[in-house]
């Protein structure tokens, strides 16, 4: 076997793979030639037998025969594939019904959450954050909690260390955006709380607050009402009331709890509301001076107020749900009603 004779059946192989009908006669050529004992094998054991210089030449035209021939295979093999899965397409039904797949859905707690958020942003708040672990200074001490306060006690929160616990409320992001930003202050603070309560129909050991904050010069308890009030009516629908009761907060004063009327039976009385037709929401007032006196910010120049808002008992009445477990059990039943 010469070079020549190589050249001429690489010639023909190409020929062959160039012509064949189709994916099956272009896998016969493949088979034929590179095969185990196809062409080229035996072409290869020809070598051994040829003197070293023409073996050289030999050998490079063979291994030419082999590259050609597979890159040109390949190329082949693509090209009947490709136009099989365009077959494919061409066949397609759009009369058949389409597969159906499910989509989550953003969970209630959420939906809450970027509601009041987008309501709050048109009021002129900006979204603040503070982490779940928590000193006790910013969660009591800098919010005027005296050193007895039962809310300290390891029975009603959550110690991790002496000085960390974990949240008991979303007040101490108050603190942190106070000793980080001189007034005006306009921030909320949607984020998860931590309480050692026995869970039940309405209570969790891990709920959601939105916290408030405005400082401001001249900030009075009728730019509190009138916020309130416009937020209610923005989450709940215009004809929702707001009523304040006097109450007290270490680190407001005055300070006051608010209600919503109920938004399940229109404020005449139901099971929701326990027949009062008002659901409380949670507390508010005007910032206490010795808060910002524990951030340096002069009470005498600025003032403020303060609200915490409980993301659950929100969606509790937004949405008409009766157990706050429900919220945490994540049984997708109950949640795709709410998506
Ligand atoms: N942190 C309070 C709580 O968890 C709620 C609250 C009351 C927040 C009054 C405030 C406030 O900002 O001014 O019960």
């Amino acid at each position: 076997m010469n070079v020549n004779e190589i050249v001429g059946l690489k010639q023909q192989a190409l020929d062959e793979a160039r012509t064949a009908a189709d994916a099956a006669a272009l896998e016969a050529v493949r088979i034929k030639w590179l095969g185990r004992s196809g062409q080229l094998p035996a072409i290869m054991k020809g070598l051994g037998a040829l003197a070293p210089d023409v073996r050289r030449e030999a050998g490079r035209a063979a291994n030419e025969l082999k590259n050609e021939l597979t890159a040109l295979l390949d190329e082949r093999k693509t090209a009947f594939e490709s136009a099989g899965a365009r077959a494919a397409t061409a066949s397609f039904d759009a009369t058949l019904p389409g597969r159906w797949r499910a989509s989550g859905s953003l969970h209630p707690i959420t939906q809450v959450i970027e509601r009041a958020t987008a309501i709050f942003r048109t009021m002129g708040f900006t979204v603040a954050s503070g982490p779940d672990i928590e000193t006790v200074f910013n969660n009591f001490t800098a919010l005027n909690t005296p050193a007895s306060h039962p809310s300290r006690s390891p029975s009603d929160t959550f110690y991790l260390q002496d000085d960390l616990i974990l949240r008991t409320q979303t007040s101490p992001v108050q603190i942190r955006v106070m000793l980080n930003q001189q007034p005006p202050i306009r921030i909320i603070a949607p984020g998860r709380c931590y309480r050692r309560d026995t869970t039940d129909a309405t209570h969790s050991a891990n709920f959601h607050q939105i916290e408030g904050l405005y400082v401001d010069r001249k900030v009075s308890l009728a730019d509190l009402k009138g916020d309130v009030s416009h937020f209610a009516k923005q989450m709940m629908g215009p004809d929702v009331k707001v009523r304040f009761r006097p109450h007290f907060f270490p680190f407001t004063e005055p300070s006051v709890e608010y209600d919503f009327s109920c938004h399940v039976c229109g404020g005449q009385g139901c099971r929701v509301c326990k027949q009062s037709g008002w659901i409380e929401i949670s507390g508010a007032g005007l910032v206490n001076p010795r808060v910002f006196e524990q951030v340096g910010i002069d009470p005498n120049e600025w003032q403020g107020y303060a609200f915490g808002m409980g993301v659950e008992r929100i969606a509790m009445i937004l949405f008409g749900i009766g157990d706050i477990r429900h919220l945490y059990e994540n049984d997708v039943r109950f949640l795709a009603q709410l998506a």
